[in-house]
């Protein structure tokens, strides 16, 4: 695998790679990698000729009381993963690479609506952040198509109206959720939580599947299925954000005669926050 820390040395390898006419898929981490972004790369290599991962901790779109020092941060582990992924190349860009004019002042790109509610409430300007490290990653690598999670679901909505809304061409690719043998979604801040909350994490996927199934069922009072989950929930030792039935392509509160439905959810385990979410018909 090539590895690259500066922008110039990944963009000429780039250009070479596009003059002979090769597609570049591109899938963007910011490290600590699990099986979750090991399948965004394997459904890359299924449709690109080079698949280029990209690892950056991006400040822009951590709060100030965020983890971001404490993030965790395993790059030889990652090269190994990647390696044994078939992934081509990494691009593993230091923040004044990113950055190089520092933080304050940064231009930003920003999904009005859409960015403001459920994680985005909660993380006001996290959005932001995310919208412009992914827009210069874009603008940088020119990939074909780019690749994300739905476990991120409202940021993979989000990243889907930025490149839709600013003619961005880019094929934005959704892959599922990949979880652990209980239920619980992988993520790399799954590692901050200590083993007794480990095996209560995955009751929040348990409450998605409870509250889906009573829906699929005929229930129709979505803010009583809500209340229900969170009370579940809290009552286990969670401190339930958000639990929110949603239209799936809007991230409004869904409506009665809405069938594409998402239920969007984020607690608190301890000083742990662990998102998921299920997207269903009925
Ligand atoms: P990160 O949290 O490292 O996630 C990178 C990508 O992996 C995202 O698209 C995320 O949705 C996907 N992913 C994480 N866990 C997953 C799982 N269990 N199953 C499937 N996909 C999973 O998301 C970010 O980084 C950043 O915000 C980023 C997009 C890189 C911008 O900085």
């Amino acid at each position: 695998m090539e590895i690259f820390e500066s922008r110039d040395a990944l963009q000429q390898r780039l250009r070479s790679l596009r003059q002979s006419g090769r597609t570049i898929g591109l899938v963007p981490t910011m490290g600590n990698l699990h099986d979750g972004h090991l399948a965004l790369v394997a459904a890359a290599r299924e449709q690109a000729d080079f698949v280029l991962a990209t690892i950056f901790v991006n400040p822009l779109q951590f709060g100030p009381a965020e983890d971001l020092d404490n993030y965790p941060r395993t790059l030889q582990d990652d090269c190994e993963l990647l390696t044994d992924a078939g992934c081509d190349g990494l691009f593993v860009p230091a923040v004044t690479e990113m950055y190089p004019d520092g933080l304050q002042g940064q231009t930003l790109v920003s999904v009005p609506g859409l960015s403001q509610k459920h994680c985005g409430a909660s993380r006001p300007g996290h959005f932001d952040g995310v919208c412009t490290v992914v827009c210069k990653l874009f603008n940088l690598t020119e990939p074909d198509s780019a690749f994300f999670g739905e476990k991120d679901y409202q940021q993979l909505q989000v990243i889907r109206k930025m490149t839709t809304d600013l003619c961005m061409p880019v094929r934005i690719e959704g892959v599922p959720i990949i979880r652990n043998a209980e239920g619980l979604a992988l993520s790399s801040r799954n590692g901050y939580l200590d083993t007794e909350q480990l095996a209560l994490a995955p009751l929040l996927h348990d409450q998605l599947m409870a509250a889906s199934t009573t829906i699929k069922s005929g229930q129709a009072d979505f803010a009583d299925v809500e209340a229900r989950a969170r009370a579940e929930l809290d009552k286990a030792g969670f401190r339930t954000d958000y639990f929110t039935v949603c239209n799936a392509l809007t991230l409004e509160t869904a409506q009665h005669d809405d069938s594409d439905l998402v239920i969007l959810a984020a607690a608190w385990l301890g000083k742990t926050r662990l998102i998921d979410n299920l997207r269903f018909t009925r």
